[in-house]
């Protein structure tokens, strides 16, 4: 059975799967999740994510179904593996955003169906393949992609990490604080495309294809990490070191004036729409895969 809780869930095949799944109904819709049931459950606030699987879903004549946990006899004395063990019972897929990627792993043990990760804690790998989707559209190439990755290490950043190891020559030149660097060692320590880098270096900037960062505060942080990461913004003296070609990208929302300005995020070499008009091509992409 098909799952998407991180990258690892699938290999390459199953990725130029999705891309050309993508394309086609790009392309001319079809009516593939004819009958389907699917499940959406949110627990953190979702502009992108919901709204592109909710439409993508109507528009390959599927349904959505929005859950409340809270709603829900789990709120009363039902245990959280019947829940998911019961939904199984009526919905073809869930697509599930948890404050907690542990809880996402228990429910996919219980719920018979596929799950896909709509963002946890640990990982967005819906985003990743939307942002590969992106550049491979942008340079017309899937391979030799220098991208840099700048201030937090997070959920967006792994699933990044995790697509880019599929594709050839290819590395993430991360620019982060060294605490948040120790603190993130392990969760990160399996990936070798990733180099790190505790003060920025033009030289490395110059080859850039992407710049990338995402809001220094995650959803949930419980540390406050803008201030140790200032000196990582992207602006325009940063973009100003990187070449003609280089893109900058972000997975929104975005908190202007912290990770990036305004400038750049509305400037000529940002990419971001473009990005977020992706995740519903590639979320498309996705649902085809699951549902073949
Ligand atoms: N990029 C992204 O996942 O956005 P939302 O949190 O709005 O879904
Ligand atoms: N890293 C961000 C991504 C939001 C799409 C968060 O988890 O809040």
């Amino acid at each position: 059975m098909k799952n998407l809780l991180n990258i690892s869930d699938i290999g390459a095949d199953d990725l130029t799967e999705i891309f050309n799944y993508a394309d086609k109904l790009n392309n001319e819709l079809d009516e593939s999740l004819i009958g389907k049931n699917i499940g959406l459950i949110f627990e953190k606030n979702s502009t992108r994510t919901r709204l592109s699987f909710q439409v993508g879903i109507n528009q390959l004549k599927g349904n959505f179904i929005d859950i409340k946990l809270n709603d829900l006899n789990m709120q009363r004395f039902e245990s959280y593996e019947d829940t998911f063990e019961i939904m199984s019972c009526y919905l073809d897929f869930l697509v599930f955003r948890s404050t907690d990627h542990k809880k996402l792993e228990l429910a996919s043990k219980f719920f018979k169906k596929p799950i896909i990760n709509a963002l946890s804690d640990l990982s967005h790998p819906c985003q990743a393949i939307s942002d590969l989707y992106t550049l491979k559209e942008h340079f017309g190439r899937l391979g030799n992609f220098n991208i840099i990755w700048m201030g937090d290490m997070n959920n967006v950043l792994f699933s990044l990490a995790e697509v880019m190891s599929f594709i050839e020559s290819s590395k993430i030149d991360v620019f982060t604080d060294e605490k948040i660097y120790v603190n993130s060692h392990k969760k990160f320590k399996s990936f070798s495309n990733i180099n790190y880098h505790f003060e920025i270096r033009d030289n490395i900037l110059n080859s850039a294809d992407s710049v990338m960062t995402d809001v220094f505060n995650s959803m949930n942080d419980t540390d406050n990490k803008e201030e140790i990461l200032k000196k990582f913004q992207v602006n325009d003296q940063l973009m100003s070191n990187t070449n003609k070609n280089t893109v900058f990208m972000h997975c929104l929302p975005a908190k202007i004036g912290s990770e990036v300005t305004k400038e750049v995020i509305k400037g000529p070499k940002s990419i971001v729409l473009k990005q977020a008009e992706n995740r519903l091509v590639a979320q498309r992409g996705i649902l085809k895969w699951l549902e073949t």
